[in-house]
């Protein structure tokens, strides 16, 4: 299976022609040999002070609860849901809130992903993410040496693909929701027009992108020609405007309307990147979520291009290993199964991940039994004969703290969970004159030449090519969990690239199999491995735990850990809901 997959993809050939071999004993003696066979209550160190925060990012009620990256975001759910609105009108609410509240994260002019479950209507994911505009080939990002041209695809005007935020929330709340757009849109707009207070998060942000803003974004992001401060007031009036035209025009002035004259004009100076025509093409695509049992509920998550079924592989190897008695146990073991599962994950993905309009992801396969069992038992030969084999480091993924995700459910189990995006940190750092919106950078998800990694370090393989009107493949993995009654039982997502479905993992791990509480399971410290970098990073607190010397056989990288997670729970007739304390935002509800 193995040998099948590395000759299929000619990165693996040339990857694999670097490899080197680290002298190590076998993890199973190194660990006897040690007495490491570490007792399961011994607890990680909580990420520093988060216990102490538990008050402002955990809240318990039992209608209805909203877990957001802003307080204001999850204050407009509050206040549709008190209008009478629904979980779809929330979830819209929320998310032209947030666009406005965190435009570093996402914006209407970036895309995103979203499953419901209406457990007396039905399930359904919907992907709004970027498409490639027409002009989008591998050869528009060539260099005249044949080299792939990363600054392109990575900032500025042509690194924007098509933007699908606003036709798929407007899609999911007309069919869904309960009430009009004015209403749902009504928060949003208050924030753009009255402003809100520039926190230290967008503060950093807009200091750090500064320089290569278009002047037009610094005097929306500025004050007096230099970077707003935190503490002072942002105002976008561009923005209520275009938010404005939305709630009069709908669909419409998405498809041929006002903004999207202003942004053919903006382009005129860009060779024509997006055209009418890429406007008036692009359509949500609705399908089923993905559907599997795991660690006792029924998961559904988004299918590709998202990674929703590279997270189910994760969560089913874990499973697997913990039924083989030759794995090491304890903490430490249990750190080995896990970075072990992500490493293949994520070699999946890099193999096979892309938009399923255009290339096959055999999602049925990647998810067998009889797959994951040949997995375990090479994983197993691995771990027992300790010939393990490391790649020299590569690529190094770059800080990007972006995008953003809402969970939400109510008392009768009626749940949205979305993660929207522009990518990187202010995405393009170029707004389109006379709108207020902030372009995104999200054709930078595709691979532009096989190998070459991107922001994140993720590689990836001729399926995540670039192709016009093809979706880049997407971390962003949205998620809902119900018993195998079809009662709901969980919401989570994050944003955080890369550490999207390992931080969804480790969350899951610490809440259902270590059977912890729902605000130690977001705040414990993280492990993450992308299989490339051959790198494994740890959240810091764990260097206590983890002296270098007890992995001898990783490359071990400590620094924060990037993916921030939203999630809410329902246990008995409570609803738990927990924004990560590492973000700005609150859950509400009551
Ligand atoms: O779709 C993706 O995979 C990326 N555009 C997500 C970016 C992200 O989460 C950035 N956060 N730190």
């Amino acid at each position: 299976m193995r040998f099948f997959l590395f000759k299929k993809s000619s990165i693996f050939i040339l990857i694999y022609s670097q490899l080197s071999f680290v002298s190590c004993e076998s993890i199973q003696s190194f660990l006897e040999s040690k007495n490491k066979s570490i007792d399961k209550e011994i607890s990680f160190p909580q990420i520093q002070g988060s216990l102490q925060k538990r008050d402002r990012y955990e809240l318990i009620g039992r209608e209805f609860m909203i877990a957001t990256d802003h307080p204001l975001a999850s204050q407009a759910g509050v206040e549709v849901w008190k209008q009478g609105g629904n979980v779809v009108d929330v979830f819209a609410a929320a998310s032209f809130a947030i666009s406005v509240l965190r435009p570093q994260s996402t914006g209407l002019f970036g895309g995103g992903f979203a499953i419901l479950y209406l457990p007396k209507k039905g399930k359904w994911a919907y992907d709004f993410r970027e498409r490639s505009p027409k002009k989008g080939t591998p050869n528009y990002y060539t260099n005249p040496d044949g080299t792939p041209n990363t600054d392109k695809i990575l900032k500025g005007a042509f690194s924007v693909g098509v933007p699908g935020n606003v036709q798929g929330i407007l899609k999911i709340q007309k069919q869904h929701g309960k009430l009009s757009l004015v209403e749902v849109m009504a928060p949003a707009m208050r924030y753009a027009k009255n402003g809100f207070a520039v926190y230290a998060d967008l503060a950093n942000a807009i200091t750090k992108v500064w320089p290569n803003m278009n002047p037009e974004m610094q005097k929306v992001f500025g004050i007096d020609s230099r970077p707003i401060r935190e503490g002072e007031l942002l105002i976008q009036n561009d923005l209520f405007e275009t938010l404005q035209r939305i709630t009069e025009n709908e669909e419409k002035e998405w498809t041929d309307g006002e903004t999207t004259k202003r942004v053919s004009l903006y382009y005129q100076n860009f060779d024509g990147f997006i055209t009418e025509e890429d406007w008036k093409e692009y359509q949500v695509k609705q399908t089923e979520p993905f559907v599997s049992d795991l660690w006792g509920y029924q998961m559904m998550t988004m299918p590709p291009p998202s990674s929703g079924v590279h997270l189910v592989t994760m969560m089913q190897l874990v499973a697997e290993m913990a039924k083989r008695k030759s794995f090491p146990k304890g903490l430490v073991g249990e750190s080995i199964q896990i970075t072990e599962a992500m490493r293949v994950a994520y070699r999946d993905r890099s193999v096979f991940g892309g938009d399923p309009r255009f290339t096959e992801v055999p999602v049925s396969k990647l998810t067998s039994q009889s797959y994951i069992q040949d997995e375990v038992s090479e994983i197993e030969k691995k771990v027992v004969s300790g010939n393990w084999k490391t790649i020299p480091k590569t690529n190094e993924p770059k800080d990007s703290y972006n995008t953003t995700h809402i969970s939400v459910m109510d008392k009768d189990g009626n749940a949205v969970s979305s993660t929207q995006s522009i990518n990187g940190i202010f995405g393009a750092v170029q707004m389109v004159p006379g709108t207020g919106l902030v372009l995104n950078n999200t054709m930078d998800d595709f691979s532009i030449a096989p190998g070459v990694p991107n922001l994140y370090g993720l590689v990836g393989s001729k399926a995540n090519a670039i192709a016009p009107g093809k979706t880049p493949l997407s971390s962003m993995s949205p998620t809902i969990l119900t018993e195998t009654n079809g009662a709901t039982k969980l919401v989570i997502g994050a944003p955080g690239g890369s550490q999207i479905p390992t931080s969804i993992f480790n969350v899951l791990y610490h809440y259902l199999v270590q059977k912890r509480n729902l605000y130690e399971s977001v705040s414990f410290p993280r492990i993450h491995h992308q299989f490339l970098p051959d790198t494994l990073f740890l959240d810091p607190e764990l260097k206590g735990y983890f002296p270098e010397t007890e992995l001898p056989f990783y490359q071990v990288q400590y620094g924060r850990h990037r993916a921030k997670v939203f999630v809410v729970s329902k246990e008995g007739d409570k609803l738990i809901g927990v924004s990560d304390p590492k973000g700005e935002g609150v859950p509400l509800g009551f």
